[in-house]
Order: C-alpha cells, then sequence, then structure tokens
C-alpha cells in the first residue's frame, strides 16, 4: 500500500490534460454487451474503475484490448449471464450490466452493490424500470435473479425521492433499446454521461429521442451493430482541477475539457470571483488574492454536481467568511469535514448542511481517503495547506483520477508516493 506525500504552499502554473469521462465510460463499455459485433472506444480512462468493468465484461464472455486509452471489444462465443459479486461489490457503475445482459440473453445473475459512505445507494428505480418492461427478478444470496421472455415497451418514470437517477436511467434505456415496442422514460437523468450513452446507442442503431432531457422516447429495434466511439471529456476531473486553481489563487490552463458541462461550477465561481473563460478551446482559470465565500446545494444535472462538493468545500474552508454546503442528492456526503478539520479548517454538521468558517490557512496533516471525491478534496486541501499532508487509502484516488501525480507535478504541486 502506498501513501500520497505533498509539500503543500507552492503556487501552481501551467496547463492541465483532462481524460475520458470515468461515469461515462462505465456505461458505455455495458452498453457492448448489446452487440456481439466489435467497438472500438477511444478516450477511454486508464482507472481502477474501467479496469474493473474491462475484467467484468471478460468474464462475461467479451475479448478486450485495451491500449493507449483505445478500448477494443469483442465476442468470439456466447455471452455468460453471471456479474459476480467479487467484481460489482469493489465498483458499483458495474450493476449497470443487468440492463443489457437482460436484454440480450432474456436472464441475468448481478450482484447487488454493496453501499459505499456516500450513501446507501439504493437500486429500487433501477429495478422499478426493468420491471415495468416485463422483467421478473428475485433477490437471493445478495444477487439479482432477473428473466424476461420477452421485453416489451412501457412508460417508466425514474424520478426518486432525491431526483433522477443516473445509472438507473442507463440501465433501463439499455434494456428499452432492444425491447418491443415504445418505451418513455420520464424524470430521466440528463447528465451529460447520459447524452454520451444515448449517442452511443444510436450510433449502434438504437432509436432514441429526447437526447439530453428529462424524457426519452426509444423505439426498441432487433439488433444493434458495432461502433467506433470516443467518449467526452471528465467533467468532475476538470472541475477539480479549476477548484485546484481557485483554491490556491493560481492561474491554470486546462485542456480538453467541455466548459458547457460545467456551468453550475462557473457560475459559483463567478460568485466567489474567480473567473473561467475559453481561449482557442483551453479553459483559463482567472484567480484573485481573495476568494469570497459562497454557498452551494446539489442537485442532479443541470445542478451543481454532487461529485464537486467535496471539493468546493475545500476551497471554501480556506476563503475569508461563513458558507454553506448541502448536498441534496447524497445528503451524508460529508465523510471529508472530518479530514479537512484535522488540517485546521474549521467546518461544522448542522443537520443536513455543512457550516464552513473559512480560515486563513490550513496546514499539512496525515489524512485518510474515503471515497473518491472526497479523496480529492482531501488533495485540493493538501496542495493549499502549508507544510506536509499524507494521504492514506490512495485507492480511492486511482478509481478515478488518470495519472493524478503526474498532472500534479506538471502544474508545479510537490507530490511523491511513499510506502505506508
Ligand atoms: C452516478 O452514480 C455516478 N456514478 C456518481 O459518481 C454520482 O455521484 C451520481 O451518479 C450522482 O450524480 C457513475 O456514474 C458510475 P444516482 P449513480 O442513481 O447512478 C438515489 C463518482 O464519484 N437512488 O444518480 O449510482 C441515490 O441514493 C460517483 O464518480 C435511489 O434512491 O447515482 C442518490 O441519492 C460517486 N434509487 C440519487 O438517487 C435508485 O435506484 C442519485 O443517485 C438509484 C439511486
Amino acid at each position: 500500500m502506498e501513501k500520497l506525500v505533498i509539500e503543500g504552499g507552492l503556487p501552481l502554473k501551467g496547463t492541465v490534460e483532462i481524460s475520458g469521462s470515468k461515469n461515462s465510460a462505465l456505461p458505455i463499455l455495458a452498453a457492448t454487451l448489446l452487440t456481439e459485433d466489435e467497438c472500438v472506444i477511444r478516450n477511454v480512462p486508464r482507472l481502477r474503475d474501467t479496469l474493473t468493468m474491462i475484467k467484468l465484461l471478460k468474464s462475461l464472455g467479451k475479448t478486450v484490448d485495451f491500449t493507449d486509452n483505445v478500448l477494443k471489444v469483442s465476442q468470439k462465443g456466447k455471452l455468460n449471464h453471471v456479474a459476480d459479486y467479487s467484481l460489482v461489490s469493489t465498483m458499483r457503475g458495474s450493476f449497470c450490466v443487468l440492463g443489457p445482459l437482460v436484454a440480450k440473453l432474456k436472464k441475468a445473475k448481478v450482484s447487488l452493490p454493496g453501499g459505499c459512505v456516500i450513501g446507501v445507494r439504493p437500486v429500487d428505480l433501477h429495478l422499478k424500470g426493468l420491471k415495468a418492461l416485463g422483467t421478473k427478478m428475485d433477490i437471493d444470496g445478495g444477487y439479482i435473479h432477473a428473466r424476461a421472455a420477452q421485453l416489451k415497451g412501457r412508460h417508466v418514470y425514474l424520478g426518486g425521492v432525491f431526483g433522477s437517477s443516473v445509472l438507473a436511467t442507463a440501465n433501463v434505456m439499455m434494456a428499452a433499446v432492444l425491447a418491443q415496442g415504445e418505451t418513455v422514460i420520464d424524470s430521466a437523468a440528463c447528465e451529460p454521461e447520459i447524452e454520451d450513452l444515448t449517442d452511443f446507442l444510436i450510433g449502434m442503431g438504437a432509436k432514441i429521442k429526447g437526447k439530453g432531457g428529462p424524457r426519452l422516447v426509444i423505439t426498441g429495434v432487433k439488433k444493434l451493430k458495432g461502433i467506433k466511439h470516443s467518449v467526452i471529456p471528465d467533467r468532475i476531473e476538470a472541475g477539480t482541477y479549476i477548484i485546484l486553481a481557485a483554491a490556491t489563487r493560481s492561474n491554470l490552463s486546462i485542456k480538453g475539457a467541455d466548459l458547457t458541462h460545467l456551468a453550475a461550477l462557473t457560475d459559483k465561481l463567478e460568485e466567489a470571483g474567480v473567473k473561467v473563460f475559453e481561449e482557442n478551446k483551453i479553459l483559463k482559470v482567472k484567480t484573485k488574492k481573495t476568494i469570497k465565500p459562497v454557498s452551494v446545494t446539489t442537485y442532479p444535472y443541470p445542478g451543481f454536481p454532487t461529485d464537486l462538493q467535496a471539493q468546493f468545500m475545500a476551497m471554501m474552508a480556506l476563503c475569508q467568511g461563513v458558507s454553506v454546503i448541502t448536498d441534496k442528492v447524497y445528503p451524508d456526503r460529508f465523510i471529508h469535514i472530518a479530514e479537512l478539520n484535522r488540517m485546521g479548517a474549521n467546518i461544522r454538521r448542522e443537520g443536513v448542511n455543512a457550516i464552513v468558517q473559512g480560515v486563513k490557512t490550513l496546514r499539512g496533516a496525515p489524512v485518510m481517503a474515503s471515497d473518491l471525491r472526497a479523496s480529492a478534496a482531501l488533495v485540493i486541501a493538501g496542495v493549499a495547506a502549508k507544510g506536509k499532508t499524507e494521504i492514506h487509502r490512495i485507492y480511492h484516488l486511482e478509481r478515478g483520477y488518470e495519472n493524478l501525480d503526474a498532472k500534479l507535478s506538471a502544474i508545479g504541486a510537490k507530490v511523491w508516493r511513499e510506502k505506508e
């Protein structure tokens, strides 16, 4: 096991290159189960999570070649219908193989994903949608046993108590594309990653209307074909580096990001006095000496992303003044508060709110990574803090940030790894 060591307090400058979107690549990889043809997918980030999904696809009978961020997925024999606990339990995103397996094989045995530190993370909306299309499902031994003689298109409402669900939308879409007749999904997730999946499925020959909106109309087809596709940039990785620039009062350039996916973040940064704009397709972050405290509430897209909440809190910890942070998607996603306070932040929880009293400086300390984005918040705090920070359990970071050490070093951060 290794720890990430950061010597903080240094000014940052230069350019960060953004990788392909993890949360787009995962459902798109699952969608390759819908065809025996070869699919070539570019701009796939080499991450713990994408490698886990590749392992899962191989265990289901796919042949996968992954070289230089290009994935070639093909199939020789028949698919296997069992998605094993050992893989699904390590990465929740793999649950979205359920829809395509039922659509393709008419049966599937998929392990229920565990919860995680950010919340219970139920799958009731996934099951509700698949059941509506005619899937029979039992839960036994921690697995979903699903079977469907013939999936039939229906009207499905996928809104939950926390609003739309990204992966439930993906799962139901990937079942509906091969169902008989028309499926209407209301309260579909509008995230750019679902838009990217829609493009991928349409490229395979699926008939889908309403791309990117809350109502998707899908007309089932008999067969889908292979496709060549390039994954969209990772807006959460881009947002993480933009917030890093703001928290360290640095001016950074961000290459390969899509500014149109970041409106909620740039709007809040504008309020804080941080300018983010595009110049010849490169994002520029311009910060000032002081940053104003800004309150944030997260919502499903196009709202402020829950996956940037922890990072934004790390930045607010260093503002002069008080800000309130509320997560409407995962109300308990505050595990990073305790770790930030170990570095001298002054944050307290009051019910569903985190009250952030800004401080002048943070001080380096040994801290524990927990979920992927909380860990990113600790990296931001460590780079901004005076002194040395040691981040333990950095495998959490490796799930979602490609070449993190190299990207940080390239903009002047002093980071290295040591044995635990
Ligand atoms: C996706 O998870 C992302 N993961 C998460 O990113 C992200 O935090 C989340 O969407 C919200 O944006 C991937 O795309 C692989 P949801 P997902 O279903 O689809 C509740 C990261 O750091 N809900 O949109 O699993 C749920 O509890 C990860 O990259 C139900 O109630 O999230 C949550 O409160 C972390 N019933 C809300 O909906 C369900 O059946 C949104 O969850 C499903 C979800």
